[in-house]
């Protein structure tokens, strides 16, 4: 099968890259590396360094004629959507426009769009599941829920299939480690560099953890099933900060203990999303449980980490 995945040099659309190659699959990749790095990109497939925003993406569609498009490509972090709305609404809106709007022209089957628990907002009851009312709390929240609607209208009025996966919070190595990124890279790099980590409020908050293996392998099974669906892609149980914080230590073999701070306004308590609903339309289940995730995660950093620390990483 032919496949263009957008966004594939950052943290998820990489790991789908590979496990399509690794299946056979004809792969080609368009960003433009404003968060994705080169050296995640795998070596067979084709790059293209360009903004989805931009009429080099339809040109890349035409050449390169894929069946199906899994679309990443966004500006996914949450802070810089409130700083910068316009700049959120305009990559996540317009430039997914822009990307079906050239599926249509070239004949793509299918698009499968990354979408975000975030767009659920605070939950009212737990587990979330697909049913549940759409109530973003942050400007990214609002981009990625417009861009499933247009998904749905280009649905209707065009030839283009659809489906949406709403991930929970995924976490793997390729992820970012800074301030902004996942808790567990955050966390993991801390622990690593002998650093203790900081939670904020108790660490009793729960999220929904899902490896990034098994996020990847719901986005190929969306390729050929799930047409016109939305679903939630996670583990379906909430697992708590001080848990994940526990887990990371005894797996870095690490003695320290995590920083306490206020929680931080607007955090959510309690977030996990149910997955009845996936499983049973993409033939799909999260395999990897999370002391698995997170050995596979630690073992692939810390191989990265003693790189970056024997190449002098500065003071
Ligand atoms: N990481 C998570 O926990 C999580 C949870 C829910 C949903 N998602 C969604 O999954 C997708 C991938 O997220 P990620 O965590 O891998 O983030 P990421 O930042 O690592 O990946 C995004 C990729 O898109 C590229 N990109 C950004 N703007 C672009 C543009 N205008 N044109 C071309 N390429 C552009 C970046 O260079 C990067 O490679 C996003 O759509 C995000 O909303 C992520």
């Amino acid at each position: 099968m032919r496949i263009l995945v957008t966004g594939g040099a950052g943290f998820i659309g990489s790991h789908i890259v590979d496990l399509l190659v690794e299946t056979g699959c004809r792969v080609s990749v368009a960003d433009n590396l404003s968060s994705g790095l080169f050296e995640n990109i795998n070596p067979r497939v084709n790059f293209y360094k360009i903004d989805i925003r931009d009429q080099a993406l339809a040109e890349a569609i035409a050449r390169e004629k894929p069946e199906a498009v899994i679309h990443l490509a966004a500006q996914a972090d949450v802070q810089r959507s409130l700083n910068d709305p316009p700049a959120d609404a305009s990559i996540n809106i317009l430039g997914t426009i822009n990307l079906l709007n050239a599926c249509a022209g070239y004949g793509v089957g299918k698009v499968v769009y990354a979408s975000t628990a975030a767009v659920y907002g605070n939950p009212t009851y737990l587990p979330v599941d697909e049913d549940h009312p759409a109530k973003p709390q942050s400007p990214y929240g609002v981009s990625k829920y417009t861009a499933e609607h247009y998904l749905r209208i280009y649905g209707e009025f065009s030839a283009v299939n659809y489906t949406v996966l709403r991930f929970a919070n995924v976490y793997g190595d390729r992820q970012d480690s800074s301030a902004e990124g996942g808790v567990v890279a955050i966390f993991a790099a801390k622990l690593l560099r002998g650093e203790s980590p900081c939670i904020f409020g108790d660490g009793e908050q729960t999220r929904d953890f899902i490896y990034v293996k098994d996020v990847a392998a719901a986005c190929r099974a969306a390729l050929r099933r799930g047409d016109s669906g939305t679903f939630n892609v996670s583990t379906g149980a909430g697992l708590s900060v001080n848990h994940l914080f526990r887990e990371l230590k005894k797996i870095t073999g690490s003695n320290l203990e995590p920083v306490y701070l206020p929680p931080r306004p607007g955090d959510i308590t309690h977030s996990f999303l149910a997955n009845e609903s996936a499983c049973a339309s993409l033939g799909w289940r999260p395999r990897y449980s999370l002391a698995e995730g997170l050995r596979e995660t630690v073992a692939r950093m810390s191989g990265v980490l003693s790189g970056v620390l024997s190449g002098g990483r500065g003071c």
